[in-house]
């Protein structure tokens, strides 16, 4: 059976002031009412052979990601808490040894909580491609079609073509290259940007994690085997998963794995870091304006306006985000979203 796997970590600190670590970005409702890590917990609904998720979130975090499960009225496969986070590599891992004492042949479809894909449909056709290519031990992922030098992301070069149409072997996987490098890709023209959602059987996983970083499996098997669970709730050892080495799935097994296999994914795809990508995601107004809250704007022109409580107005501005929060308020131009992350960590120097 297929498993989304959804792995929750990060602050989110470019969402500041919304987005804080007792509240962090996936949680916060972004399109309508809905959260993305709802929005990504019903992404595989209907979907052929597929079981309900599992949730990798920090244990801070249970009763709002708990909640917020129920909400959508899905029962979770497993919820599993972290003491701290080790990063994407052990989180998976800890996943892929709980879902593969329940189903040794358990494919996973691994699903950051905080991406947007507009078109489903087409998501579920690559996702289709995926299985398939994750039944015959691949390590799948997702391809999209690169359109600036972006320094953020792991870069993926294509190689030969596997059974079927647009279905690649990866023939390289480079996480976060320098600004020249991420130029080269762009202009070589067969690489695309790693989406950062991945399909593979828990026992490739485990093969591959075991292979090369055999001290991530071990502490992870340590920290599951000592777990408790209680109601959906799989809290793994402290002290184990704590003295697990920390690293990405990109750099702890997909640069390095000769069974990687990229399937493009046409669907639209958006990694909502900063509150530039809310407001290109976002409904908009005939002015171009994404408000949420109660706001007034006159003469405002492709800005974001939220507030939480405050009744907020705006008068004769452009391009700009306004976030207002019971105890911060946030004004700056759209496109210098990405330096509110320094705004946090000046913050986080203070205290
Ligand atoms: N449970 C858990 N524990 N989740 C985590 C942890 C952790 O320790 N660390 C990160 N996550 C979650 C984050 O919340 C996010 O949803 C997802 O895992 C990916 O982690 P990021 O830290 O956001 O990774 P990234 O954006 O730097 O890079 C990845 O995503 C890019 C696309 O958005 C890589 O896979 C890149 O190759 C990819 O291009
Ligand atoms: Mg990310």
């Amino acid at each position: 059976a297929v498993y989304p796997v959804i792995l929750t970590g990060g602050a989110g600190s470019r969402l500041w002031p919304m987005s804080r670590e007792y509240f962090p970005k996936p949680l916060m409702p972004i399109v309508g009412d809905e959260s993305l890590l709802q929005a990504t917990a019903r992404r595989l609904q209907g979907f052929p052979g597929s079981e309900p998720p599992v949730f990798v979130c920090n244990e801070e975090h249970r009763f709002l990601v708990a909640e917020q499960v129920q909400a959508l009225d899905i029962r979770p496969a497993g919820i599993i808490l972290e003491p701290e986070g080790r990063n994407t590599a052990p989180a998976l891992t800890v996943a892929a040894l709980f879902l593969a004492e329940q189903d040794p042949e358990a494919v996973m479809v691994v699903m950051p909580a905080d991406h947007v894909i507009p078109d489903l449909e087409a998501f579920r056709r690559a996702l289709a491609d995926g299985v398939a290519l994750a039944e015959q031990g691949h390590l799948v992922t997702f391809g999209i079609q690169p359109t600036r030098p972006e320094t953020g992301y792991g870069y993926i070069q294509r190689g030969e073509t596997l059974d079927g149409d647009g279905r690649f072997k990866v023939k390289r996987f480079v996480e976060k290259p320098d600004l020249d490098q991420a130029q080269g890709y762009l202009d070589a023209g067969d690489y695309y940007w790693n989406s950062g959602i991945f399909v593979m059987q828990a026992s490739s996983w485990l093969e591959e994690i075991e292979r090369f970083e055999p001290e991530i499996r071990q502490a992870c098997e340590r920290a599951i085997d000592s777990g408790r669970k209680d109601l959906d709730f799989c809290r793994v050892g402290k002290e184990e998963f704590i003295n697990c080495p920390e690293n990405s799935i990109d750099y702890a097994v997909m640069e390095r794995t000769e069974r990687a296999a990229v399937v493009p994914l046409e669907s639209g795809w958006s990694d909502v870091g900063a509150w530039s990508a809310i407001w290109d995601i976002a409904e908009c107004d005939d002015c171009g304006n994404a408000t949420q809250g109660d706001v007034l704007a006159q003469d405002v022109k492709n800005s974001l306006i939220w507030s939480n409580d405050r009744f907020v107005a705006a008068i004769g501005l452009e391009d700009m985000v306004i976030v207002d929060t019971p105890d911060a308020l946030l004004v700056a131009p759209r496109q210098r979203s990405q330096d509110v992350k320094q705004i946090v960590a000046e913050l986080k120097k203070q205290d």
